[in-house]
């Protein structure tokens, strides 16, 4: 994407934006040209974006991946309020085909209390992978109650709740081309 053909803001007054659409692209174009550099020698990569809050991300990030790349997709609900997960973690949609072998990356939006993807990475452990790795886009150091190894994370956000670019509130938010949080 041309810099002179990013879209229009999409203003919302009451969301303040963090990474604006420039910066994200900047930042995801590096995370998979390193992406690229370590897993040269570990191909085909399978990328497991985690949805629906990473779809956005993914699709960008496997554009910056110049490797054979398969996608395959894990769907997972965790239990709690809206905005506070409880760490018990459901699955919703499995992946289609066996993980056994595979060079697997997780493909999250965001590491908040770090229960999701602690849970995740064990889950998949069991599936016996080639390797597994972790990329968010987005991280909530100031929320950690599992220290769970990230191999790439795009940004460090402060201790708010962020929207926009897959990210969502209830359900909406999530076509802000944008990272932004809530005004106080
Ligand atoms: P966890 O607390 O690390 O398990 O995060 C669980 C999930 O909660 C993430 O994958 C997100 O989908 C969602 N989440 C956590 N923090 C935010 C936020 O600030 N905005 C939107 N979704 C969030
Ligand atoms: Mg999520």
């Amino acid at each position: 994407m041309k810099v002179d053909e990013l879209s229009k803001p999409f203003e919302r007054p009451g969301i303040e934006v963090l990474f604006d659409e420039r910066a994200i692209v900047t930042r995801v174009a590096q995370l998979g040209a390193q992406i690229t550099q370590d897993y040269a020698q570990k191909t085909p990569l399978t990328l497991v974006p985690v949805l629906k809050g990473s779809y956005v991300f993914a699709a960008d990030l496997a554009r910056h991946i110049d490797l054979p790349v398969h996608v395959e997709f894990i769907g997972v609900r965790s239990y709690g309020s809206s905005q506070v997960s409880s760490g018990e973690v459901q699955i919703t949609l499995d992946t289609k085909h066996p993980l056994e072998g595979q060079h697997v990356l997780i493909v999250e939006d965001i590491v908040d209390t770090g229960l999701t993807l602690a849970y995740l990475r064990e889950n998949f452990a069991t599936r016996r992978p080639a390797s597994l790795g972790i990329a968010a886009l987005l991280r909530k150091p100031s929320r950690t109650l599992i220290d769970v190894e990230v191999e790439y994370v795009g940004f460090t956000v402060p201790d708010r709740f962020v929207v926009g670019y897959g990210l969502d509130d209830a359900g909406l938010h999530r076509n802000l081309p944008y990272i932004g949080a809530y005004r106080a």
